[in-house]
C-alpha cells in the first residue's frame, strides 16, 4: 500500500537525533513543557518574526486558548469555515460561542466576499482558515476584521509557511494557532499545537490559561484554565521537524509540482493551489470521491477524504468540495516509482468515471 504519511520512513531517517533527545529530557527530568519546549518556542519565533510563541498539546487546545484569551464565549459570535477539519468547529462550541459558517469556493478556502452577510452586533472574531496548504484572502480577512474591531485569529493548522501575496502566513492574524499533530507541515511524532502572538499582555494571560490557570507553583492562582502544556518529548520531536523542515519541503514540492503537470497533461482536474502555497494536500476533484477513494484502495493507494462533511449547513462549495476532494499520498518519503503509481491509478480511476 503507498501510503498517506509514511510515519515509519520518517522515525527512520530521524531517529537518532530524536533518541538523543529523549535521553537528555530524561536526564533533565522535566518530561513536560521543559527544554526542549522553550527551545522550540524560541525557534517558532526567530523564524516567524513574532514576539511571542507558545507551545500546546494541540491545535484546538491552541484554539480554545485564543478565544478564552480574548474572553470571547457564551452570546458572542465567530465567523468561521463550513469546511474544515471538525476541530475548527469543537473550540467555538465548547467555548460556549456560536459559529457563523462562511462557505468555501473549489480550492477549499473562504468566500470572502460574503463576509458583510454574516455580521452582526455580537460578531466578536473573524477565523481565517487556510486549507491544503493555501493561504486564505489575509486582504479582505484583515481589513474586515479591523473595520468592525473584531479579533482576527488565523488557524494556520495547515497553511504555516504558505504565504499570501508575499506576506507569511504566521504573520498574519492578531493571534495565530498552529496545529503539529503528526499530518501537518511541521509535525510532532504524535500531537501538538503552538500560538504566535505580538502582543505581550495576551501571552502573559496565555501562560496562565495554558496551565490551570497556575503557570508557576509559586505564582498566583488567579485566571481560570486548562491543562494545554506540552510533552518535551512532543517539543523535542517538533524541533526534528524544524531542522527537515527544508528538506521535507523540497522534496514536497518536487512531487506536488511532478502530479502538477502530469494531471494538467492528462485533463484531471485537481485542486487548484497558489504559487505560494506550502504544498500540504494534493486534492484531486473527482466526479464521485467516494467511488474513487474505494477503487483507489483496490489498486493498493491509501488516500484522504478530506472532508467528509460540512462543519454547519449544506453550502453549494463546501458540498462540492465534501463530494469531490480526495487527498493523494505527496508526503516526503514516497519514492519515484510510488509517485508514478500514484499518477497511473489516479488517471485509471478518473478515466472510469469520465468516459
Ligand atoms: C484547519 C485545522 N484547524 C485545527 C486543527 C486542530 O489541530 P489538532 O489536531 O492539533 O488539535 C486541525 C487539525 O486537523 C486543522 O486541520
Amino acid at each position: 500500500m503507498i501510503r498517506a504519511l509514511n510515519l515509519d520512513r520518517r522515525y527512520n531517517d530521524t531517529k537518532e537525533e530524536y533518541i538523543s533527545y529523549l535521553d537528555d529530557i530524561m536526564e533533565r527530568q522535566v518530561p513536560c513543557n521543559g527544554y526542549y519546549t522553550s527551545l522550540v518556542e524560541d525557534s517558532l519565533q526567530n523564524i516567524t518574526g513574532r514576539k511571542h510563541a507558545l507551545l500546546t498539546n494541540t491545535g484546538s487546545i491552541a484554539l480554545l486558548l485564543s478565544l478564552f484569551v480574548n474572553k470571547i464565549g457564551k452570546g458572542d459570535e465567530i465567523i468561521t469555515t463550513n469546511y474544515s477539519s471538525p476541530a475548527s468547529l469543537a473550540y467555538i462550541l465548547v467555548a460556549g460561542a456560536t459559529p457563523i459558517f462562511c462557505d468555501v469556493d473549489h480550492t477549499g478556502n473562504m468566500i470572502v466576499d460574503t463576509l458583510e452577510s454574516l455580521l452582526t452586533d455580537n460578531t466578536k472574531a473573524i477565523v481565517g482558515t487556510g486549507l491544503y496548504g493555501d493561504m486564505y484572502n489575509h486582504t479582505v480577512i484583515s481589513s474586515f476584521a479591523i473595520k468592525h474591531s473584531l479579533v482576527y485569529i488565523n488557524d494556520a493548522a495547515q497553511s504555516m509557511f504558505s504565504k499570501w501575496e508575499g506576506k507569511d502566513s504566521l504573520a498574519c492574524g492578531d493571534i495565530v494557532a498552529m496545529s503539529h499533530a503528526e499530518n501537518k507541515p511541521l509535525p510532532a511524532l504524535g500531537q501538538g499545537g503552538s500560538i504566535l502572538t505580538d502582543d505581550t499582555d495576551t501571552y502573559n494571560k496565555l501562560i496562565y490559561l495554558r496551565k490551570n490557570g497556575k503557570p508557576y507553583r509559586k505564582a498566583p492562582y488567579s485566571r481560570f484554565g486548562v491543562n494545554g502544556v506540552i510533552d518535551d518529548d512532543k517539543a523535542a520531536s517538533i524541533l526534528v521537524s524544524l531542522n527537515k523542515f527544508s528538506e521535507w519541503q523540497k522534496r514536497r514540492k518536487y512531487i506536488c509540482d511532478y502530479y502538477d503537470s502530469e494531471f494538467d497533461s492528462r485533463g484531471i482536474s485537481s485542486r487548484k493551489h497558489s504559487p505560494e502555497w506550502n504544498t500540504h494536500k494534493y486534492a484531486i476533484l473527482f466526479p464521485n470521491k467516494w467511488e474513487a477513494e474505494e477503487e483507489i484502495k483496490l489498486l493498493g493507494v491509501e488516500t484522504e477524504t478530506q472532508y467528509a462533511d460540512c462543519l454547519g449547513q449544506d453550502m453549494p462549495g463546501s458540498m462540492y468540495m465534501v463530494n469531490s476532494s480526495l487527498t493523494i499520498p505527496s508526503n516526503p518519503y514516497m519514492t519515484d516509482v510510488e509517485v508514478e503509481t500514484v499518477v497511473k491509478v489516479v488517471d485509471k480511476v478518473w478515466k472510469k468515471q469520465n468516459i
